[in-house]
């Protein structure tokens, strides 16, 4: 008995050496752990459990190869390698200056136990908040051109109580969509990051981090409560995935947390990322930003010349004089360039990226905002043709920087998979917005930015792994259904959409959301759905490092209460707590100003009404402050007077406990002062 048991957890690898199986790895306080194994048939799989439970099952790992046999059965696990980090890290500009990166790791190298012998190393990382794991093809005369046809990760919940909040993958808009809400067995073809909910509370969020040189990662349900990899298809002629080895791929990743606002507080996604490979980005300052812009979405003008062009030198003077005298760092100009007029959308090569409109005069209004202490912000809209975008983009950039300019925005307007993009064959090529060479392309435009001290804001991008922390010059994004959809959506964004990606598409990054919209009448059928108290509770809730002020100039002027808080919020944050909340329902989040000693609070919620108690012990011991509240008044509601808010302030300490009422679709700002 006792020799039969000692049988069946000993295997003997090809060199003779009795490994144990299977390889087993805990996270630093031991909640999370790891196995890997071997079938009967060598095929590999994980498994993860939490506080003892099972959270997956066995999980497949493998390839499928389009120009070699697969890599999926025949394996043995070698011996595994254990190391571990403890340190923490600073973020030149972010929701927190220090970072805590604290994981033990296992390496254990899988090799075919027939001729080639193969090999791939699989690397875990445990964290407390999550793990991460990832392939790595290590060089071989065996395997050198590597053509992935599939990657077969799965993760295979071995509990079926679960909701799950996603959008789905492959869909024309790309990652535009409203959230779906299912049980974890109705979802789909998803994209990540997907965010589940299971009966006991535990939340989870698959994800991936590190998307270098290789295709976006969405999920496939195969059956019941099985989520396995789909990756996005290669351009045109390549396979999903073509690399020389040595190389490895992105990580997988499982945020793992007792409740919502674990997730939203974890820096998993960022302590995979490698460090900053670029160097210094103290010339990139966060800031708020103006622009000719909504005026646009709303249709009062054009991006298109003619006789209601919006970039036109004078409308730019007015708001670089808008942003001077608020305390704006800069105003983004969109149609400022030929290529607008006719069909934009998909014509990407009729775009110059340095040819003006003869009625914006570049130059006069560089030396005008530098006058002002303002920075033009430049806009590249690309209709994501990005291979003729790479043939300007260097003359682009350098004529951004003689212009004064340090931020641009970029744009990749075009269905999925209608991406023009070049290939390793340097050739044009159909593709998808998180393909192969999307991530490439993404890549060779942060760094030729970084090289004229130019960040990088990207729209219709590809998702956000944490990149930021390698290429930190890569400071925002979209990649979700932004403010705009308010504007012309059909239908906009409902009340609880912003409640839904708190804890979802943030996860993954800062999101250029655009908040502070006064204007609640628009082309889409409910307008803005909030209040404005909600308005203003977004530029602490959604992080990004740029902030836009979005509105029409009029709107703001008029309102003088409800825009201090605008002028007055803080970018760039030393911490940031998630107080309270429920995926889709509900969040309030504090953070501490940056290089200040004020905090600032938002709270929002979907279409109900709530009372939340929020105890202020977040707040620095021993010191007062002026709470500045703007709060939904008694009778705001987002079907009824979005409108209705109160500003009032009273003195508080971090022993006090605030009652936040907030309207249905409504929400609270605070700008908690420092006496
Ligand atoms: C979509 C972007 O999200 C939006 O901000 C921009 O104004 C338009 N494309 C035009 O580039
Ligand atoms: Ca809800």
């Amino acid at each position: 008995m006792l020799i039969r048991l000692f049988a069946s957890i000993l295997l003997f690898c090809s060199a003779g050496v009795a490994v144990a199986q299977p390889a087993k790895v805990a996270s630093p306080d031991g909640r999370i752990a790891v196995e890997i194994s071997t079938d009967n048939d060598g095929r590999p799989s994980y498994r993860v459990s939490r506080n003892g439970k099972p959270l997956l099952a066995p999980s497949r790992l493998g390839f499928i190869l389009t120009n070699a046999p697969k890599i999926e059965r025949g394996l043995q696990i070698g011996e595994p390698q254990f190391s571990k980090l403890d340190e923490t890290w600073e973020q030149p500009w972010g929701e927190r200056r220090h970072v805590r990166n604290r994981y033990n790791q296992m390496r254990v190298a899988l090799t075919e136990k027939n001729k080639p012998f193969r090999k791939i190393d699989v690397v875990f990382r445990l964290y407390d908040d999550g793990l991460g794991f990832r392939y790595e093809f290590p060089q071989q005369d065996a395997l050198t051109e590597v053509k992935i046809g599939e990657e077969l990760t799965e993760f295979n919940f071995a509990r079926d109580d679960a909701t799950a909040w996603w959008i789905p993958s492959f869909e024309w808009n790309r990652e535009e969509y409203l959230y779906h809400r299912t049980p974890l067995r109705e979802v789909g073809d998803a994209q990540t990051p997907i965010t589940l909910r299971f009966a006991d509370g535990t939340h989870v969020s698959i994800h991936e981090a590190a998307l270098v040189d290789y295709s976006g990662m969405n999920l496939t349900r195969v059956e019941g409560t099985r989520l396995k990899a789909d990756l996005t298809p290669g351009s045109e002629g390549f396979a999903k995935v073509e690399r020389t080895a040595p190389f490895h791929t992105p990580w997988r990743t499982l945020t793992i947390g007792d409740n919502a606002a674990a997730l939203a507080d974890s820096s998993l996604i960022l302590n995979l990322n490698e460090p900053n490979k670029l160097g210094d980005v103290s010339w990139f300052k966060p800031m708020k930003y103006a622009g000719v812009w909504w005026e646009m979405h709303l249709d009062l003008k054009t991006w298109a010349s003619g006789a209601r062009h919006g970039a036109t030198t004078e409308n730019v003077i007015k708001h670089i004089d808008f942003a001077a005298k608020n305390g704006f760092g800069g105003v983004l100009v969109e149609g400022w360039n030929v290529g607008w007029d006719g069909d934009w959308f998909g014509n990407g090569e009729d775009f110059s990226f340095t040819q003006p409109y003869p009625d914006f005069d570049f130059p006069k209004l560089a030396a005008y905002a530098k006058s002002k202490g303002v920075q033009l912000i430049g806009h590249h809209e690309t209709s994501a043709n990005a291979a003729h975008y790479e043939s300007q983009m260097e003359a682009a950039f350098d004529l951004d920087k003689e212009m004064g300019i340090h931020a641009v925005k970029t744009g990749y307007v075009a269905d999925a998979g209608g991406a023009k993009l070049v290939g390793r064959d340097g050739k044009v090529h159909l593709g998808w917005h998180e393909g192969q060479d999307s991530a490439r392309h993404h890549l060779k435009v942060v760094t030729e930015a970084y090289k004229r001290q130019i960040a990088i804001n990207a729209h219709e991008p590809i998702k956000d792994t944490g990149l930021r922390r390698t290429y930190p010059n890569w400071i925002s994004r979209e990649g979700a259904r932004g403010m705009e959809f308010s504007a012309w959506g059909q239908p906009g964004n409902p009340p609880e959409h912003e409640t839904n990606l708190v804890f979802t598409r943030l996860l993954a990054g800062p999101m250029d959301y655009t908040p502070g919209i006064f204007g609640m009448k628009t082309r889409a059928p409910d307008g803005v759905a909030t209040t404005w108290a909600k308005q203003l509770a977004l530029y602490v809730v959604i992080y990004s490092p740029i902030q836009m002020v979005p509105d029409l100039v009029e709107n703001y002027e008029a309102n003088p209460g409800p825009f201090q808080f605008i002028k007055d919020v803080a970018v760039d944050w030393e911490e940031s707590k998630t107080l309270n909340g429920e995926v889709g329902d509900y969040v309030t989040i504090a953070r501490k100003q940056r290089g200040g000693d004020d905090w600032f609070l938002g709270s929002i919620t979907d279409e109900n009404p709530r009372d939340l108690k929020v105890p202020l012990s977040f707040l620095d011991k021993g010191r007062k402050y002026v709470a500045q509240i703007y709060r939904d008044g008694p009778d705001a509601s987002w079907k009824g007077k979005r409108e209705s808010i109160v500003v009032e302030q009273h003195e508080v300490t971090s022993n006090d406990t605030l009652e936040l009422k907030l309207a249905p679709g409504g929400g609270q700002a605070i700008r908690f002062a420092a006496k």
